[in-house]
């Protein structure tokens, strides 16, 4: 075997922008209580000692913290990201200088740069893989098999990354245990929900300051993250149109006070799209002719599929930079469309992701999915593992106690009846 990757290797743009980065990650400590205490347990018990891990995550204040209490814990940790435009060059340059934690990371690396810097993580020939959209782990069973007898096991933080490993586990590609972060009670409804929503609206305000109010917003898809973006953008007063194809979410959305309807009906109304589906093409060519002038599409899904924006730059006759993160596409009508974030996470590209509130909960799941994982060695079959529910009950627990909340708990009387079946009546 190839030797792993030394302390000394990183890519990041600037490393004299670490002061910056240091700061601001300290910043975002301060709302990130439950990670903090895991990583002052794990500098005590070192659970993960002698592990090499990686992590490919969008590189930000939060992510720092992550990959922070993970070395505390004495893994031999190394980052890359997990979207060309989510890093934050800061923080990478802080994580390598002050940290000492190799980063392969720069925002607006090109594809090839990213599919590169998954390949130098896999080069670290790693015992665990923290993935974010499932790149690495697909890398790893594309390309990698001789190193598949080293993994103790992945871990995937979000929706399309659990999609993509039950498609590999049903081809029966799937040959290590994979944890399911994402569905985590303590992660999706949070992160995927008040995360994206208010992260998804942050985005488009910094990269456009316009006025949400009184606008009609289309968000295509209603799970949990559609369904955050609609609440916050009905919170600031929008009219908010929702897109669906599952008949129960879009009852759902219907029952919630939206307008629902098919996205050829929406295409006319909206004055901006918000894609948060996962899957590709949600807004075409039909739908780009009907539009507004001056409409404005983005995404909030992982990936930049969404977004139909080739055809989009084949039909336009000039594109050009209005703001940062903010391209005006002149079609042959006259008739402009506004792309925020080229189609990629427009929370991570033109803001800061989700607030360090809720990645708190996200990462404590992953932080304690990694010290599952390395206690239960040998012991899980292939598969997808959700998260065990006593340590979703036990990040619940410490973020109510951060939060100063106190809640009921049974009385003798209460845990005998919902035990039981015989008293009815
Ligand atoms: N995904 C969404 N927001 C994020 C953040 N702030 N840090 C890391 N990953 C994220």
């Amino acid at each position: 075997m190839t030797a792993t990757v030394s302390k000394s290797q990183y890519e990041v743009k600037d490393l004299s922008l670490a002061p910056k980065g240091k700061q601001r990650i300290e910043w975002a400590g301060r709302e990130m209580p439950v990670l903090r205490q895991i990583q002052e347990r794990f500098a005590q018990e070192k659970p993960l000692a002698g592990i090499r891990l990686i992590a490919c995550c969008h590189v930000t204040t939060e992510t720092a913290h992550l990959a922070i209490a993970l070395q505390a814990a004495g893994a031999d940790a190394l980052l890359i990201a997990s979207n060309p435009l989510s890093t934050q060059d800061d923080v990478a340059a802080s994580l390598v200088q002050d940290y000492g934690i190799p980063v392969f990371a720069i925002k607006g690396e090109d594809n090839a740069t990213y599919h590169r810097h998954v390949r130098i993580a896999l080069d670290h020939r790693p015992h665990i893989i923290i993935d974010d959209g499932g790149d690495v782990t697909v890398t790893l069973v594309q390309e990698r098999q001789e190193q598949i007898s080293e993994i103790i096991g992945t871990t995937e933080e979000t929706t399309t990354g659990i999609v993509r490993l039950a498609a590999m586990f049903k081809d029966g590609m799937l040959s290590f245990p994979a944890m399911n972060v994402n569905d985590a009670d303590t992660k999706h409804f949070f992160d995927n929900r008040y995360g994206t929503g208010q992260s998804t609206l942050d985005g488009v305000i910094r990269a456009t300051n316009v006025l949400l109010a009184g606008k009609s917003v289309v968000v295509a898809g209603y799970g949990w993250c559609g369904k955050g973006v609609a609440m916050r953008a009905h919170g600031l007063g929008s009219n908010v149109i929702v897109t669906e194809i599952n008949p129960v979410r879009a009852i759902e959305a219907a029952m919630d006070g939206f307008k629902v309807m098919t996205m050829d009906k929406a295409a006319a109304l909206g004055d901006l799209f918000v894609t948060v589906t996962g899957n590709k093409h949600v807004i075409r060519p039909e739908h780009f002719e009907v539009m507004k002038d001056g409409a404005m599409v983005c995404n909030s899904g992982h990936f930049d599929i969404e977004i139909d924006l080739k055809s989009l730059g084949e039909a336009a006759t000039e594109v050009k930079e209005v703001r940062n993160f903010t391209q005006e596409y002149r079609l042959p009508s006259g008739k402009s469309i506004i792309v925020l974030g080229e189609g990629r996470l427009i929370n991570l590209a033109a803001a800061e992701g989700h607030p360090s509130a809720v990645m708190d909960m996200s990462f404590a799941n992953q932080a304690l999915a990694c010290e599952y994982l390395v206690k239960n060695k040998g012991k899980l079959e292939p598969g997808i593992y959700s998260i065990p529910t006593e340590i979703d009950q036990e990040i619940a627990r410490l973020k109510l106690q951060a939060m100063g909340i106190e809640i009921d708990s049974l009385t003798s009387e209460q845990q005998e009846y919902i035990n039981s079946w015989n008293s009815g009546t």
